[in-house]
């Protein structure tokens, strides 16, 4: 029963101004701008050479075969489709794939797949604390603490010169308690694209082990770095060592489906029985927040990864994709001196050594949109926008 009060009730008038997310603003920003040269190095999506972000041929090929056979479109359940979650784990997984402590869920992208993941913590230990590498995407903060759990930031890296702060990262896992949560980027990180290299991940999984702490491995951007199965090595390795891993996996950038959400959590504990009991919870939490994932995308993937030639078609796109991103980052490094830490990083993100006014001036001057930490989005701009991007941020660099 409702107990009234002499206070004023609050009604939804009374809330505060929310500070929009800043990446989904600049897509609005960048919009209005109605400037023909402007360059869009924002969010995060991958664009050709022509600057367009078309739809995978082989997705468009799985759509059309979808629409022709698809006979209902009746519930799946809160799992979503098991075969697309089955079909991905000799991707993700790679010799860990046959692991029954191993189970997955189909989840909306890979931000539904974090958000599930954390709940799955905080329903088991909402004691634990999440030890978080910064800068990290901006989206990771909101969502633990959406959850209720506990950030302990660490630095994960130096600006100025384009490095990793492993000490620090060493550090930081150290003073980690039995049960907290580590959260890793699997590959091509986000904002920085400064990855951990093979002695750095044995260095992390073994403090992971010896701290009793839980991996949480978001890896959003399988196969724009390396190639799929070195992209997921520090992965594999972290499974290998580690009784309880979460894994947060997102299919929207490596099958280009951004908008259709295409995701899924794995979850590993110390037997297969365990493993089930978290699922249970995991299943209800998703039931609670979305019931059931949205479907059209995961069933298209599914087609590409269950047909040989399909699948095939689809590893050619993805590298060529990753091609892009690596010549890109080549020509932008070969621009300046300042600029050579750009072509030792891997994805679609690197961050600039410029201050907000430096990031803003860029914006009105140049129309060169990239969020205001520095963060730009290697391939945003098309070829032809390559020299006048460096050009100015060159300039940029000198001021
Ligand atoms: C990004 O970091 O730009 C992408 O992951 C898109 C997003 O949702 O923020």
């Amino acid at each position: 029963m409702l107990t009234r009060t002499d206070a004023k009730a609050r009604s939804l008038a009374d809330l505060p101004p929310v500070q929009s997310d800043s990446l989904l603003a600049l897509i609005a920003l960048c919009e209005a701008d109605p400037r023909p040269d402007k360059i869009d190095v924002g969010v995060g999506v991958f664009r050709d050479g022509a600057g367009n972000t078309p739809i995978l041929k082989v997705m468009k090929e799985a759509e059309r075969r979808l629409v022709d056979t698809q006979v209902t479109k009746a519930y799946l359940g809160s799992a979503g489709d098991k075969k697309f979650a089955e079909l991905l784990r000799p991707i993700l997984l790679g010799e860990h794939a046959a692991d029954d402590r191993i189970a997955g869920v189909q989840t909306p992208g890979g931000c539904g797949a974090l958000r599930l993941g954390f709940e799955l913590i905080a329903t088991s230990n909402p004691q634990a604390r999440v030890l978080v590498g910064t800068p990290t995407w901006p989206n990771h903060p909101p969502i633990i603490a959406a959850v209720g759990l506990e950030r302990v930031d660490y630095p994960y890296y130096e600006r100025g010169q384009g490095a990793i702060r492993f000490e620090d990262m060493r550090n930081a896992l150290r003073d980690g308690q039995p049960g907290d949560v580590a959260l890793l980027h699997g590959c091509c990180h986000n904002p920085t694209g400064a990855d951990l290299d093979a002695a750095q991940w044995a260095e992390v999984t073994d403090l992971c082990r010896e701290r009793g702490l839980i991996p949480l491995v978001d890896i959003a951007y399988q196969g724009f770095g390396r190639g799929l199965d070195e992209d997921a090595a520090g992965l594999r390795g972290i499974l290998a060592a580690c009784d309880e891993v979460i894994i947060a996996q997102s299919c929207d950038k490596n099958f280009s489906v951004y908008r259709d959400r295409v995701g899924s959590l794995f979850v590993k504990t110390g037997s297969s029985e365990a493993t089930a009991r978290a699922m249970g919870h995991v299943f209800q939490r998703a039931r609670e927040m979305w019931s059931m994932p949205p479907d059209h995308g995961a069933a298209a993937a599914h087609i590409i990864l269950e047909d040989p030639e399909l699948h095939a078609r689809w590893l050619i796109e993805l590298a060529a994709m990753r091609d892009r991103i690596n010549s890109v980052r080549q020509r932008i490094a070969a621009a300046d001196p300042r600029l050579a830490f750009i072509g030792r990083q891997f994805g679609m993100f690197s961050m600039l050594p410029l201050s907000k006014d430096q990031v803003l001036k860029l914006r009105e001057d140049h129309a060169i949109y990239m969020a205001e930490s520095g963060r730009f989005n290697v391939v945003g701009m098309s070829d032809g926008q390559i020299d006048r991007f460096t050009a100015a941020v060159v300039e940029a660099l000198d001021a």
